[in-house]
């Protein structure tokens, strides 16, 4: 039976499965991605970890036979195989992820590295939502905010690899800084971080001590606490639904303008919320949509298992890479 490996890259876990064909993981196990320190380190790591899973693997199943390791990450170049500054990780600089895991692993014919919400999508495009779409964006919503474009029936990656950085989007001119440097992206009002921040700014305004949210410091606040806060009806946190959504209509509605896709997919913490996230975001998607394009682009969900759904996309990018 042959299985690919899927490894996603977070901010600080690096998640690892092996999965079978149809989009099923067998095993999975994750490891810390380092804050500080050595990438070599971390390669070895990696390799070690997956050498672990594999071995898991057969005992499950002596036919296994893997195929290829497949790697999300944000700021990940699918051209060079590597992650080049990415604000949300500790690595600096250009990492050459692929050439070094090739090092360790070089009877594996099909080594890839894509965008962490390119390989989202390509895990809905194979195994949830989108198949059989040949036009459709996914956008992942954690600590940062990320894009992957399909255009045709394929991933878009642009000339030089990072195409879909919808997250990077300017929604508000001189508005609050993004970890990546500049003001006003979306990823600085709808990313995990960008949602508490508009809860502190929400908590202060109304100065609203009675919000069960003004309990908790900056590190404590999660997005699940806004998220219950919401359902238990406070005001504090369903304004924060509201203003996400708003922010993040925005900027799909952009995204429609581009491209002109059959569907926009959500993924991430917030959709736990269902239409507390949905709603305002139709709203804003509606409001700022050109009339051309006025009810004809769905905004659904994620199909995929939150759990698994980034392994699962990573590991298709192997096969993919393997079918090429
Ligand atoms: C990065 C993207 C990434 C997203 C989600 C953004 O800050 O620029 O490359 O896909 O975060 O991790
Ligand atoms: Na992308």
């Amino acid at each position: 039976k042959k299985v690919s490996v899927g490894v996603d890259i977070g901010g600080t876990n690096t998640a690892i499965g092996v999965v079978d064909e149809m989009g099923h993981v067998l095993t999975k196990d994750s490891i810390s991605t380092p804050s500080h320190g050595d990438i070599n380190k971390y390669i070895e790591d990696l390799s070690a970890a997956i050498n672990k899973l594999i071995t898991n693997a057969k005992l499950m199943n002596e036919e296994i036979e893997i195929i290829g390791i497949g790697v999300g990450a944000p700021n990940g170049n699918y051209y060079s195989g590597t992650i080049e500054y990415a604000p949300n990780l500790s690595f600096k600089g250009v990492v050459h992820v692929v050439k070094l895991l090739k090092a360790h692993f070089p009877d594996l014919e099909a080594i890839a590295l894509t965008n962490d919400a390119n390989a989202a999508a390509i895990g809905e495009m194979i195994y949830g939502g989108a198949k059989g779409m040949k036009n459709f964006v996914m956008y992942t919503l954690g600590t940062g905010v990320g894009s992957g474009v399909v255009v045709n029936g394929d991933l878009v990656y642009g000339h030089d690899g990072f195409a879909g950085e919808c997250g990077h989007t300017t929604l508000v001119p001189g508005g609050r800084l993004c970890g990546c440097g500049a003001q006003g992206h979306l990823e600085a009002y709808c990313s995990a971080p960008g949602m508490k921040r508009t809860a502190f700014e929400l908590l202060a305004k109304y100065n609203a001590t009675d919000s069960p949210l003004a309990n908790h410091t900056y590190n404590d606040l999660t997005s699940k606490m806004i998220y219950d806060a919401a359902v238990a009806g406070d005001k504090v946190a369903l304004e924060v639904f509201e203003l996400t959504g708003h922010h993040l209509g925005q900027g799909i509605a952009d995204t429609i303008h581009h491209l002109s896709p059959e569907a926009i997919f959500l993924f991430g913490g917030p959709l736990a919320a269902g239409e507390l996230i949905l709603k305002p975001t139709k709203e804003s998607i509606e409001k700022h949509l050109l009339p051309i394009f006025k009810d004809k682009i769905q905004l659904l969900p994620s199909k995929l298992d939150a759990g698994d759904a980034a392994i699962v996309g990573a590991s298709a990018l192997a096969w993919k890479e393997l079918n090429k």
